[in-house]
């Protein structure tokens, strides 16, 4: 049954969702996640207890993450129901965004598979309005809540006012289509104040979103400056900033399979480097269940990702998830 619907969803990607203009496919797509039961079949799951782990204390019925992206709560809800020990909502700022103007999001042809480029530039509600929708959603599955922003007092701002909705709470300081969000890394004297900052002002677990786009910075300055801050969860990463004409900001973040090697690399040199004092989520290319079994082989705590469950669907993380059990039998 489970390779059975994989190979259903492979061709309805290949033959109606690929085919229609990036706009449209997003628009059927979330309409079918929105819309379909998918939460009434169990074969999404896999209740093995091995998979059980904890993150920052807490505990996941399973290693296996669905990266920030979507900010509806209905669709939120649904995921939850898809194998996933958690799921990311979207980064959250202060004020509403409208994001970027279309074109927003194209596909990327890679050697290495299927991927996306998006500028979407944090198309979100903003913190109130998504104080009000936040209590709708269930906790079927953990939530990890995520903030950006351009200032300290706007993380400390969006992180006191999301943490009580979220069982984590991730920083965003990479996203690349938004400048002053991308330029933490490039300011990472500011951002050990951010860290600081924002650890003083929740006691939930915190998780830093890095980038792979500076990875010395990474390891020398900003995740040495979180473990000071008592931040102990670092996610890599975020999407890689590519030139990209047919975006409307002629530039983007580059995601799928094509990040996959850099991913990899950097879980194994993060955990030389900071051995078990660090918490690693590994995302970054991981569509495929033994792109998974490898990064958490290499060292990662979890492992997340976003354009997999486009290109590869809902059932990705089932397959993920018996990879895993098989792998640790
Ligand atoms: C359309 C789109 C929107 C995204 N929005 C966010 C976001 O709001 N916050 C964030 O931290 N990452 C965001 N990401 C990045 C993903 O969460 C993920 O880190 C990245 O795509 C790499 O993983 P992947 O190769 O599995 O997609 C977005 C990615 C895409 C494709």
């Amino acid at each position: 049954m489970v390779d059975a619907v994989d190979r259903l969803y492979r061709v309805l990607y290949r033959r109606v969702l690929s085919p229609l203009p990036e706009r449209a496919a997003v628009t059927l797509g979330q309409w079918g996640l929105r819309a379909l039961p998918l939460h009434r079949f169990p074969i999404w799951r896999n209740a093995d207890p091995r998979l059980r782990i904890t993150l920052g204390g807490v505990p996941l019925a399973n290693p296996v993450i669905l990266s920030s992206m979507y900010y509806d709560t209905r669709i939120l809800a649904r995921a939850m129901w898809l194998g996933f020990g958690a799921v990311t909502a979207k980064s959250i700022t202060r004020a509403p965004r409208p994001g970027h103007p279309h074109p927003n999001l194209v596909r990327a042809t890679t050697p290495e598979g299927p991927g996306l480029v998006n500028c979407n530039g944090f198309k979100n509600p903003g913190l109130d309005a998504y104080r009000q929708a936040l209590p709708r959603l269930g906790h079927r599955a953990r939530l990890i809540v995520a903030a950006a922003g351009e200032s300290a007092e706007e993380y400390v701002e969006v992180v006191t006012g999301l943490e009580p909705f979220g069982d984590l709470v991730e920083l965003n300081i990479s996203s690349p289509n938004t400048k002053l969000v991308y330029e933490w890394s490039t300011r990472p004297a500011e951002a050990a104040k951010l860290f600081q900052a924002v650890r003083k002002a929740t006691r939930k677990p915190l998780i830093v979103k890095v980038s792979p786009d500076f990875r010395q910075t990474n390891e020398e300055t900003l995740i040495p400056a979180a473990l000071d801050a008592g931040i102990t969860i670092v996610n890599c990463g975020n999407t890689r900033r590519v030139e990209e004409p047919r975006l409307s900001q002629g530039s983007g973040g580059l995601s799928g399979p094509a990040l996959f090697a850099t991913t990899l690399e950097n879980v194994r040199r993060l955990r030389d480097r900071f051995g078990s004092s660090l918490e690693i989520i590994a995302c970054g290319g991981i569509d495929d269940p033994a792109r998974a079994c490898a990064v958490l082989e290499a060292g990662a705590n979890a492992c997340a990702y976003f354009t997999g469950f486009v290109t590869r669907g809902p059932m990705l993380a089932r397959l993920i998830l018996d990879a895993i059990v098989q792998a640790r039998k």
